[in-house]
């Protein structure tokens, strides 16, 4: 016996070459209007929306049933497929309606909290806490179906390259990745811990160790870190490495990889091979190891031009090492009026500029925020740098290094958003390699492996291990679509000399190196074979597929802004005889 009337077909599917037919339809009631004789109910299921007709030809009691019906309720109907005379032409099944001759209800619904609809403004918050009536629009539908069409691609064409999905475990030590860790006590240890993935790194390069030579995953990844438009605490890569490989062999698979997806799934044709940028022209280029190329806005340096001049700003800058830098928004002059170029300029301060130098080009005249420490000339000789005419708009930022990169990092893209540049139907894809293989911790000054400590630093470079660590470039690669960092990775060091190397001058000591990834360093003594591989951020990925502004909206159950999961309220306290097994006490 069944309580389900069988469907037939699905709710967005019908049109006219069904007409005549008899179906079976199962979905949720989401419009129901009754006009005297006729009631119309919108039956909407993943696939879209029928319209149901309940006339007077039918039995009393059944109109009687249809008439109680309310939105949301689960139901069945049975009946006849026939030609609208009033057409919808906006959804594809608008020529069509289905006259019912049965009906079953499978269950009521109170009144939903949130609209079902897909441009609904609701609070984020209130989504998210009843995310399942959320996931029940057609947006919602299409975007996890899209996501599963690209992990579907992805497992298909890693199968096809000889790659083997394996499961890497959850609960484990500390991985090196840099975020915090979330972290689970064990009952049977009181006082220890596993941490949960912030990358599944070690083991991939344990199985290239154990022989595996290519492997992929769809990873889960935990990440304690704060959170952004396309950053949750619970993610997912598709993870990759490969054995015998140099940087070339992973990104031709790559390319390969995301020429599928593009090609099959979006029907965008790219072009291969990729842009590439090392680490250091993109940074000089566009203040950003992960720029977007859908529009200019260069960064022009001007320290030759700046020095010795009467500006103060400009020469102390360079005077501790540091750099003067601008860039031209062509026909910017008349779009930005003074009150925006202050709010801009506060902006900035955000990345640590202190100011911001702008000039307006004009017929024969500049004017400028430092009209009076330069003359016509000077200002014309700094609009020649960057080939302006009049009415283009000059920002200049003097500071550290990194302080212009970022400033001007961020203003080329928020100027871009601003002028409404950031088209997301346009696709470019980079990849910027030659990462330097440290950076210096903020805080304590001290070097940190820019990617993790078992990147391979160029080999032609390694001699400037002893001299001048902080100058030596990685085999790191990062793949970036339109201004996001959408995968990353790097060929592993696989000589244990040159690992403790390593170690070394990250100033780790070998009990330290023992304690955190012993087992990686022991499994090295046996056999490992040159290996690299990428973790791309699948979230990431689909966000920027399909023109989400934020990765929540491509994931079915996420963390909101605060790192909590409205639905089932986690993270929630626990029963104090749960924090006893575990030997824990809470303040
Ligand atoms: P990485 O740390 O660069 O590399 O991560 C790879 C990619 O994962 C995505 N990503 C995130 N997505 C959503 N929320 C987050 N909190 C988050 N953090 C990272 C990004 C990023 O490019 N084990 C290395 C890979 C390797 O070397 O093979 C790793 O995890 O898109």
């Amino acid at each position: 016996m069944s309580n389900v009337y069988k469907r037939t077909h699905m709710c967005g599917v019908l049109n006219i070459g069904n007409v005549g037919q008899e179906v079976v339809l199962n979905g949720w009631v989401a419009k129901r209007r009754n006009l005297g004789g006729l009631i119309f109910v919108d039956l909407r299921d993943k696939t879209g929306i029928t319209q149901i007709t309940f006339d007077d030809q039918i039995p009393a009691e059944l109109f009687e049933k249809a008439d109680s019906l309310r939105s949301e309720y689960v139901i069945g109907i049975k009946g006849i497929v026939k030609e609208r005379s009033a057409k919808n032409t906006n959804i594809p099944t608008g020529e069509i309606e289905v006259f019912a001759n049965d009906l079953v209800i499978y269950s009521q619904a109170d009144t939903p909290p949130i609209y079902i609809k897909d441009d609904d403004n609701v609070d984020e918050n209130l989504r998210l806490k009843y995310r399942y009536l959320d996931l029940r629009k057609n947006k919602m539908q299409r975007n996890l179906t899209f996501r599963h069409q690209v992990t579907k691609l992805a497992r298909d064409y890693f199968d096809e390259c000889g790659f083997t999905e394996v499961e890497t475990p959850m609960l484990i030590k500390s991985t090196p990745e840099g975020a915090r860790d979330y972290l689970v006590p064990s009952r049977v240890y009181p006082g220890s811990f596993f941490a949960l993935p912030q990358s599944p790194q070690l083991f991939k390069q344990l199985l290239m160790v154990g022989g595996t030579d290519r492997y992929m995953q769809i990873a889960k990844c935990f990440r304690d870190e704060d959170l952004r438009a396309d950053r949750q605490p619970e993610f997912t890569q598709i993870d990759l490495e490969m054995s015998f490989v140099d940087m070339e062999d992973v990104i031709a698979v790559q390319e390969g990889f995301l020429k599928r997806v593009f090609g099959e799934l979006m029907g965008v044709e790219i072009e291969t091979p990729f842009l590439r940028l090392t680490w250091d022209e993109a940074m000089e280029r566009y203040g950003s190891d992960k720029p977007d190329l859908r529009f200019g806005f260069e960064l022009h340096c001007l320290n030759e031009l700046a020095a010795g001049c009467e500006f103060k700003v400009f020469t102390d800058a360079l005077e501790k090492g540091g750099d003067v830098r601008g860039i031209c928004i062509d026909g910017g002059a008349e779009k930005f009026s003074r009150k925006e170029i202050d709010k801009l300029t506060d902006a900035v301060k955000d990345y640590g500029a202190k100011g911001m130098v702008w000039m307006k080009v004009g017929e024969g005249e500049i004017n400028s925020s430092v009209n009076k420490f330069f003359s016509q000339e000077e200002l014309a000789r700094y609009a020649a740098e960057f080939e302006a005419k009049a009415g283009d708009l000059i920002f200049i930022v003097s500071d550290r290094k990194k302080v212009v990169f970022d400033s001007l990092g961020f203003l080329r893209r928020e100027i871009a958003r601003r002028l409404g540049l950031l088209d997301d139907k346009v696709f470019k894809l980079l990849w910027v390699t030659d990462f330097p293989l440290f950076e210096k911790d903020d805080e304590t000054g001290e070097l940190k492996a820019m990617h993790h400590p078992f990147t391979q630093p160029k080999l032609e470079e390694i001699p400037l291990l002893d001299t001048d660590p902080a100058a030596v470039k990685a085999d790191a690669y990062d793949i970036v679509l339109n201004g996001v960092e959408l995968g990353g990775g790097s060929i592993r060091i696989h000589d244990k000399d040159l690992q403790a190397k390593m170690f070394d001058v990250l100033g780790l000591t070998k009990e330290e190196c023992d304690e955190k990834f012993g087992f990686l360093i022991e499994a090295f003594k046996y056999g490992v074979p040159p290996h690299g591989g990428l973790a791309y951020g699948l979230d990431r990925l689909i966000m920027l597929l399909i023109g989400e502004s934020s990765i929540r909206d491509v994931m079915a159950f996420p963390k909101n802004q605060n790192a909590q999961c409205l639905l089932c309220e986690a993270p929630a306290p626990v029963y104090e005889d749960q924090l006893a097994d575990l030997g824990i006490q809470t303040k």
